[in-house]
């Protein structure tokens, strides 16, 4: 086997029968005049037009209006530029940026400086939970920490309400695919990031049976059309 492939049992389609997998989606990330139009709108910046689109593409966001008077966690909100122009069209009842970062890393645009792991919130309290590049991806890379991913998962399940959603991007990676992207050097770190999603959701999958779990690949067309594969995924409690 060369160096880049990958053995079958570690790719994305080895998914246990709880797990709903939809059609994929073939996205954009190519939003230049959809972000000329919310800068003219909204009288937001580029960068937050162009954050705010990309949650809304890669999260399969839906219906804006379907977010008015919810409860919000964006939990790795980073600037926090999709709840600045998200509230700038609706009125969501209330909406937390929390992010572990330092509060001068983000000027200050969180509302929380918290820990995925330990999230600062009683027990059912958020309608939607937002995860955009954050958990898992930054704890499988970045952090160096992929064993903290069912323990962070687990605690938004925690304070998710029944009848809530979770939308992790992305939430798996075709591994394979994702190393001929970066030659090779992501492959150890997206397999271990795969195996920890996967047995925080068996965990999840035994505490609350009633949980609906959804994945879906996603395609984006400016840099995966063709040999990238990534995932949406979504839990329903
Ligand atoms: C790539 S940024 C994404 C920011 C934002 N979601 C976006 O898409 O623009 C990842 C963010 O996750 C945050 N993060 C990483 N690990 C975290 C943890 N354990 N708890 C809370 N936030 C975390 C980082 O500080 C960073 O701001």
């Amino acid at each position: 086997m060369s160096k880049l492939e990958t053995p079958k049992q570690e790719r994305i389609g080895n998914i246990p029968g709880f797990i709903q997998v939809d059609e994929p989606r073939d996205v954009s990330s190519d939003f230049k005049q959809k972000t000329e139009e919310l800068i003219d709108r909204l009288g937001v910046t580029e960068y937050e037009a162009d954050t705010f689109l990309q949650y809304v593409e890669m999260l399969n966001i839906g219906d804006i209006e379907s977010l008015n008077n919810k409860t919000i966690l964006d939990i790795g909100s980073g600037s926090g530029a999709f709840k600045k122009v998200l509230e700038r069209m609706i009125f969501p009842r209330f909406f937390v940026n929390l992010d572990n970062a330092s509060v001068d890393l983000w000027e200050g645009r969180m509302d929380v400086q918290g820990d995925v792991k330990q999230l600062p919130f009683k027990d059912e309290s958020f309608d939607y939970i937002l995860m955009h590049c954050s958990v898992p991806i930054m704890q499988a890379t970045t952090a160096n920490r992929p064993w903290d991913i069912p323990v962070s998962i687990g605690e938004a399940v925690r304070v998710l309400k029944p009848g809530g959603t979770i939308k992790i991007y992305p939430g798996f990676m075709d591994i394979a695919s994702a190393a001929r992207r970066v030659d090779g050097f992501f492959l150890k770190k997206y397999g271990r990031m795969n195996a920890e999603v996967l047995l925080a959701l068996k965990q999840l999958h035994e505490q609350y049976p009633q949980l609906r779990i959804k994945l879906t690949a996603v395609h984006v067309r400016e840099y995966s059309a063709e040999e990238g594969k990534d995932s949406l995924l979504e839990i329903t409690k």
